[in-house]
């Protein structure tokens, strides 16, 4: 066997619009060595997030700060700690962290890193998706952002992606009434037959979405899981009841605009309705995902939360892999699998 190499993807230019392959670029370098308080950690799973393609653009008031052109690109990781200089970390601990699209990273085990808690007997991918930052935003979302009431209705947008499908599903576990939105008619029929949503709308199909969302809402939505912004959050807005939460999680219909979006041109239905429309970030709760991560594990384990991931082999298809998000061809959360356990 050869000598380890660290294989990695960088940012080579900025996209306009959609990525093309030929904005990231392929680097082949020796395995790096931790320094003081770091540790060398060997990256077996990488996510695959919409908010990625954000942070390659220049920094516009952001959350994070961009990707730099030449610089690894950035992304959730699970990985085995293989050599440590900090007292926090020991070899062969797992560990989930924003870190890189590259085979080994070294961390200085601050910031957004946590070791993954062995008495959870469930798949370390489990970790990116339904039990990390996926799961997470859904529960946070949902359950602090949205406040579900029993009997109320949820409306949720790329329902059955990887952080809508759990949030319809926590919407029923709370008694409410669910309605999905999704791309196409096999998307809508997972919905109902993996997921459990009691309605769903195929924004792909002719028609008004307003209509659609009106007339399976008939009461008025009291919560909108907002996944996707755009015209979808419009015809939300005008269909919204009395008190009604918007949480506002992500707007990927609008992450390849080359021109900055015109924003709803309805938002005074907030004010008509007395509702209240709220954006988060998940890491806003980091002191509380241990908690949380131990009730979607149970969820996970008594069968009442179902989660799907779809993986792709080999760092080299990440960027392809990585355009699916924006076309809906994926199904679940998508992993880029990058070796042995
Ligand atoms: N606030 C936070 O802390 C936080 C954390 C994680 C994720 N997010 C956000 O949550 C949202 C969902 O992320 P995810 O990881 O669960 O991704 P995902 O839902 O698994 O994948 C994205 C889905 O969005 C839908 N979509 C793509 N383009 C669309 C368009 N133009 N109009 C309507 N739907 C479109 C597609 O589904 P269809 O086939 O149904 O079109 C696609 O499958 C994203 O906006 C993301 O940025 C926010």
């Amino acid at each position: 066997m050869g000598k380890p190499v660290n294989n990695r993807v960088m940012l080579r230019r900025r996209p306009e619009g959609l990525p093309k392959k030929t904005d990231f670029e392929w680097r082949t370098e020796g395995v790096p060595r931790p320094g003081d308080g770091q540790v060398l950690l060997r990256n077996i799973y990488l996510s695959l997030d919409p908010a990625i393609r954000g942070w390659m653009s220049p920094a516009e008031n952001s959350y994070q700060p961009p990707i730099e052109i030449g610089e690894v690109m950035r992304g959730v990781t699970v990985g085995r700690v293989e050599e440590t200089n900090n007292a926090n970390f020991a070899v062969g601990d797992y560990v989930m962290g924003l870190n890189g699209w590259e085979q080994y990273s070294i961390s200085n085990g601050q910031g957004f890193i946590s070791k993954i808690p062995p008495h959870l007997d469930l798949p370390l991918s489990n970790f990116l998706g339904v039990l990390g930052t996926t799961g997470l935003t859904a529960y946070f979302g949902l359950l602090e952002i949205g406040g579900p009431k029993k009997g109320e209705t949820v409306l949720v947008s790329a329902a059955a992606g990887a952080v809508g499908s759990i949030v319809g599903q926590i919407a029923q576990i709370k008694g409410c009434k669910t309605v999905g939105i999704a791309g196409g008619k096999e998307k809508c029929e997972r919905l109902k037959t993996v997921f459990g949503f009691d309605e769903t709308i195929d924004y792909k199909a002719s028609g008004s979405i307003e209509e659609k969302i009106r007339s399976s809402c008939p009461a008025g939505i009291d919560i909108y899981f907002d996944n996707v912004g755009g015209e979808i959050l419009d015809g939300a807005l005008n269909c919204l009841a009395d008190g009604a939460r918007v949480v506002m999680c992500g707007a990927i219909s609008t992450y390849n605009d080359e021109t900055p979006t015109t924003g709803p041109s309805n938002l005074w239905q907030l004010l008509v309705h007395n509702a209240r429309m709220e954006g988060f970030i998940v890491s806003k709760f980091v002191s509380e995902f241990p908690n949380a991560i131990s009730q979607l594990g149970r969820w996970v384990s008594e069968g009442r939360l179902q989660h799907c991931e779809e993986f792709v082999d080999g760092l080299e298809n990440a960027p392809d892999a990585f355009l699916r998000l924006f076309d809906g061809s994926h199904s679940g959360k998508l992993i880029v699998n990058l070796g042995r356990l």
